[in-house]
């Protein structure tokens, strides 16, 4: 099948590498033009494991090409998806100028039938603003054409986009008739194998699922840091209440770690923009705001560790970052715990000398040279006259450090650790000051 995609970001990269990769014919599109001339060179410009190789494979096979040109990716494919950016507007609302311009543009070039698709996340109603752009141009033109609208959120993990796509979980398509319906499940079936993963459902329930499924994600973490905060308090130790109550198969194991907050590009993004959804419908959520509230009180919650320890005072003290990213497997360090961590630091006087894997050139892109950061290439460098260590980013490969080392080269042996990825007896053992999220405070000096 013919497919475009507009947008070569992140889910439209993957969304379209993913449909080559089972044959597909797909053309991305992209108006910067820079980055559609890197594309074509097979330079992709974001790290995601296995989607260089899938993007050279299928445009050395002639499956997946790249444009900058708007009016031929309208005139290629049965198939238009929309895989634009949605950033949030100054009152966290999405921001649809991409999305409604690509509108603009098919309804200016189409000239047969098309079935355009939303994979942005958007909010509830906008399929709706996307048909009503594309007839309003074709009304300009003078022309009637038949064209459906079409949504189909993505559920991709970053680090782990390919495998999401390929052996997706559920594949949500909000439809208004059964034709486009078959057309979807169609486009659909080399990833709908085994058991049945398509569902199908009404445009604006498509649009909520979406928003619906990432709340509730970022409520489980939300909800399990402010466990983690009352299990400090009370002298309890939340990886015990953690294996307690994941064993819960109504609640489960997966999120429920608490640590520095959620970042990324989506949960805090979806949350604030269903909460901004909410309200202009007439709905105060309360349960959303908390979320949000509560993850960037926890994004700090490292920093309130480490002025306890110093007895209120950081101006002066050198703190070691290990991790950058917002998560493992990632250089996406937008929303990042570790901005505000570093951000806060800076501000009460502190320096910070980082480690990341792949978000250095990131890290330095952000904040440029400074007197207060050193980006360095290996993990140990960072702890060189460090006074603390302060974990960020659970990378396996912090987790089995030479701790030999980190004793000899930090100043105290003090570690914040804000994911919980050493043992707090070991690291006593070891003779280390260990802070831990929401565990006993023992080993807390
Ligand atoms: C998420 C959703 O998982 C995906 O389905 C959606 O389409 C986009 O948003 P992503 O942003 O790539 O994907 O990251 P994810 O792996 O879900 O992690 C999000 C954040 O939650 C990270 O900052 C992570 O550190 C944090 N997290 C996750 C926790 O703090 N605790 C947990 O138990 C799980």
């Amino acid at each position: 099948m013919k497919i475009t995609i507009f947008g070569s970001g992140y889910v439209g990269l993957v969304t379209g590498a993913c449909f080559a990769e089972v044959g597909n014919d797909v053309l991305c599109v992209d108006i910067d033009e820079e980055k559609i001339s890197r594309l074509k060179k097979g330079e992709i410009p974001i790290y995601e494991p296995g989607l260089e190789d899938m993007v050279i494979e299928n445009s050395r096979e002639g499956r997946l090409k790249f444009t900058s040109d708007v009016a031929e990716g309208v005139a290629y494919g049965l198939f238009q998806f929309i895989a634009v950016g949605t950033p949030p507007d100054e009152d966290g609302s999405a921001d649809l100028r991409h999305v409604l311009s690509v509108a603009e543009s098919i309804g200016r070039h189409m000239d047969d039938y098309r079935i355009i698709i939303d994979k942005s996340t958007v909010p509830v109603g906008t399929a709706d603003l996307v048909r009503d752009k594309v007839l309003s141009v074709l009304a300009e033109r003078n022309v009637s054409i038949d064209f459906d609208v079409v949504s189909n959120p993505e559920f991709l993990k970053e680090g782990d986009a390919i495998n999401d796509f390929m052996k997706p979980e559920r594949i949500v398509v909000g439809v208004d008739n059964p034709r486009t319906k078959e057309l979807l499940r169609t486009l659909y079936g080399p990833f709908n194998r085994s058991h049945e993963r398509f569902i199908a459902m009404d445009i604006r329930s498509a649009e909520l699922t979406k928003y619906a499924a990432n709340a509730m994600l970022a409520t489980k973490i939300s909800f399990m840091n402010e466990i983690a905060n009352i299990a400090e308090r009370v002298g309890a130790d939340v990886e015990a209440v953690r294996r307690g109550i994941g064993s819960d198969s109504r609640i489960g194991f997966p999120f429920i770690y608490p640590g520095v907050g959620y970042g990324g590009s989506c949960f805090p993004k979806d949350v604030q923009a269903l909460e901004r959804t909410a309200r202009k419908f007439g709905y105060d959520s309360r349960i959303l705001q908390a979320v949000e509230a509560v993850n960037h009180d926890q994004k700090l919650s490292l920093v309130d560790k480490m002025r306890d320890h110093f007895k209120g005072d950081l101006k002066g003290k050198t703190i070691a970052i290990w991790g950058l990213a917002f998560k493992p497997n990632t250089d996406d360090m937008r929303e990042a715990p570790s901005r505000e961590i570093i951000e806060a630091l800076w501000s009460e006087g502190a320096k910070v000398r980082a480690y990341d894997p792949v978000a250095i050139d990131e890290a330095r892109r952000i904040y440029g040279e400074r007197d207060d950061l050193e980006l360095l290439e290996h993990p140990d460098e960072t702890l060189k006259g460090a006074d603390a260590l302060a974990v960020v980013t659970e990378w396996m490969v912090f987790r089995s450090p030479d701790f030999d080392v980190m004793k000899s080269e930090l100043t105290s042996p003090v570690i914040f650790d804000g994911r919980n990825i050493y043992n707090p007896d070991m690291m006593e053992q070891l003779g280390f000051t260990y802070y831990s999220i929401g565990r006993l405070p023992r080993c807390n000096a």
